[in-house]
């Protein structure tokens, strides 16, 4: 999905995207929460900027899972005291448990569908004790998502003197949104071009929340998020 490319996605989210901040969020929320949790799981930690900005900036221990061996390579490498295993979220045993789970910046939508959102949760669960916490950054609700859609940005790699434009489409394929994300690949010498299908579930509120429940969870939705104006917040219960 990410095989190409992981190596510039840093690059790409450097403007877009401020984990400090986020991070200092997610503190925030979780110094709410009883019991206080402090060791973490990143569900889709991605190249695990928010797993370094939790360690290093307000002091948890964080390990992390991906589905791309690149990401967990480079997350294992900006985060030496925590383990980035490569795993799919929908089917995982890390033989130990957490005080929470985080699964940021719509990662839950890559499971594609009711099944998998269903085996995330499950899994989630297994890994959490009773009165363990899940902190959840939903997709888009079908409600809320158009077909057609384009964004593009471009970033500058000061190091290597390429530009990077990634330029994102989106349609719908049933409950599942497609997203078509072509990258240009440019500097002096050459020009280089790659394409990549994310499919991501359109899941409703309902269904998270009934999937949720069916795993074990009491759930929260909060009117505040990381980048949008929603996040789940859910307990497991004993
Ligand atoms: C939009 S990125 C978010 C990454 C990171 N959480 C962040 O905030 O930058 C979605 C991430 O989910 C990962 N992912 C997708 N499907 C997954 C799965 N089934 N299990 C684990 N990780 C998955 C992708 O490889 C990617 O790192």
């Amino acid at each position: 999905m990410y095989d190409r490319s992981a190596a510039y996605y840093d690059l790409i989210y450097r403007d877009l995207k401020d984990y400090r901040d986020e991070a200092a969020k997610i503190d925030a929320l979780l110094q709410r929460l009883s019991p206080i949790p402090h060791r973490l799981l990143d569900a889709g930690c991605g190249t695990g900027e928010h797993a370094r900005r939790l360690c290093r900036d307000h002091g948890y221990a964080v390990d992390g899972l991906d589905i791309e061996p690149e990401f967990a390579s480079i997350a294992q490498t900006k985060n030496p005291s925590g383990s980035f295993r490569v795993g799919d979220m929908r089917d995982f045993d890390l033989k130990r448990s957490y005080d929470a789970i985080l699964c940021l910046f719509s990662s839950i939508g890559y499971t594609e569908t009711l099944q998998g959102l269903a085996n995330a949760f499950t899994c989630f669960a297994r890994h959490l004790p009773p009165g363990g916490w899940l902190v959840c950054e939903p997709w888009i609700t079908p409600d809320a998502w158009r077909d057609g859609q384009v964004d593009s940005v471009t970033a500058l790699d000061p190091k290597s003197g390429e530009t990077i434009t990634r330029t994102r489409m989106g349609e719908t394929d049933g409950l599942v949104s497609v997203l078509k994300i072509d990258y240009d690949i440019e500097d002096d010498a050459s020009f280089r071009q790659f394409s990549e299908i994310h499919r991501l579930g359109l899941f409703t509120r309902e269904q998270m929340r009934s999937a949720l429940e069916a795993a074990g969870f009491q759930v929260t939705w909060l009117p505040m998020g990381l980048q949008s104006d929603s996040l789940i917040v859910a307990q497991k219960m004993g």
